[in-house]
């Protein structure tokens, strides 16, 4: 039977699905629904100093259903970080240690570019109790208008900076959640691990528009008759986010080695997760789906992981971790590849098995059109 536990950073989880920062862990009460669950870890909804500037609109979601279907494939969200006061929760991080002394409670944290601010938050959160930090230099909408959340973790040199900062006051584990609204997010990773995080988390949502509406021709979610660009997440980011974590996990592996990853985006079963962990994830977190489902979908999922890893022999994470990372390479490769492949296949003189794919432009048809699409698609 494998073995889910991980120690990552120092943290002891009893499995790696997290609580990813959200409405999912907004709260004492149901951050304890989340340990009595069975999730490895919770990160909060996150915090800043004062929450008096924090105003969320309704509705603040907007949804994306599959053609002809009921199921939620995308998802919209123009909410702000946590509207409650910096204080009620002090009191609900030291209340959730008292309640659960084993368990990881990991505070998401947000200030503005100010030295004494990022210090007083972590150094008021960590004598609450709380087991890590996560930096949020990442959030869309709403925050940018005060130089913080992904306006500053667009910017490597400003991240770098804060980054510093919370280094110097942190006395537990610090991630750097990623904006994936860059075009390289190689670089605030190398800023946030030269400042000497210990890890990073990617990715926070994708900036969106969800949609507008045919009858009112208002865009959406419409507040008062407007809009404002959001933030993109559910099913539909996790080939972007798969994306993004392989590019961090190459610049850890590559530059950064020890250092650690938490795959965010669209995870919504035990195969997601693997796939995160094959691309160089520690661990994973999750929050729309358990807006769509609720927090017993963990059970689900740790038997779906369980079961990939038995069905390979895996024992434990790291047996697998970042394995398929190797897999990566450049298209002038894979053309050379291919050209190899083929002339040792003429070589053998076994018959051609795909003489009906495309070979050069000039030979789609416009007949056969969607059969030649076809058959030059895996999956
Ligand atoms: C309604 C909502 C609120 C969120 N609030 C926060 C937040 O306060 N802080 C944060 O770092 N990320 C926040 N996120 C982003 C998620 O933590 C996560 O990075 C993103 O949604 C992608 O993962 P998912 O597809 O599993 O939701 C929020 C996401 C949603 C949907």
């Amino acid at each position: 039977m494998a073995d889910l536990s991980t120690v990552v950073d120092g943290l002891k989880l009893p499995n790696p699905f997290i609580i990813g920062s959200g409405p999912p862990g907004t709260n004492a009460n149901v951050i304890g629904k989340a340990f009595d669950e069975g999730w490895g870890a919770v990160i909060c909804k996150t915090v800043s100093l004062d929450a008096a500037k924090v105003v969320n609109v309704q509705p603040r979601y907007g949804r994306l259903r599959a053609a002809g279907s009921n199921e939620i494939i995308g998802w919209e969200n123009i909410e702000l970080i946590s509207d409650r006061g910096f204080d009620v929760w002090i009191d609900e991080f030291k209340q959730l240690k008292d309640k659960y002394p084993d368990r990881v409670l990991i505070a998401s944290i947000m200030e503005e570019f100010r030295k004494d601010a990022w210090v007083e938050i972590v150094e008021r959160c960590q004598e609450a109790g709380v087991d890590a930090f996560e930096c949020n230099f990442s959030c869309p909408h709403g925050l940018p208008e005060r130089r913080m959340g992904s306006a500053m973790g667009e910017n490597p040199e400003i991240l770098k900076e804060v980054c510093s900062w919370v280094m110097g006051a942190a006395k537990v584990p610090v991630w750097a959640k990623m904006t994936p609204n860059v075009t390289h997010i190689e670089d605030p990773t190398r800023a946030a691990l030269a400042a000497g995080c210990q890890g990073i988390a990617a990715i926070n949502t994708i900036r969106s528009v969800i949609g507008v509406n045919l009858e009112t021709l208002r865009p959406e979610p419409t507040v008062e008759g407007y809009t404002t660009p959001g933030g993109y997440s559910s099913k539909a980011v996790m080939p972007i986010a798969l994306r993004m974590c392989m590019e961090v996990a190459k610049v850890i592996r590559d530059e950064f080695p020890g250092r650690t990853l938490s795959g965010i985006g669209g995870i919504e079963s035990g195969n997601d997760a693997a796939q995160f962990i094959l691309l160089g994830a520690d661990t994973v977190q999750v929050c729309t789906y358990v807006m769509k489902v609720g927090y017993p979908c963990i059970k689900p999922m740790l038997d779906e992981l369980s079961a990939f890893m038995d069905k390979h022999n895996f024992k434990s994470l790291a047996d697998f971790k970042g394995h398929s990372l190797q897999y990566f390479t450049t298209h002038y490769d894979l053309v050379h590849r291919q050209a190899e492949a083929r002339k040792a296949k003429a070589a053998a003189a076994k018959p051609q098995t795909d003489g009906k794919q495309i070979k050069a432009d000039n030979e789609w048809r416009g007949d056969d059109f969607v059969k030649q699409s076809d058959a030059l698609a895996r999956g």
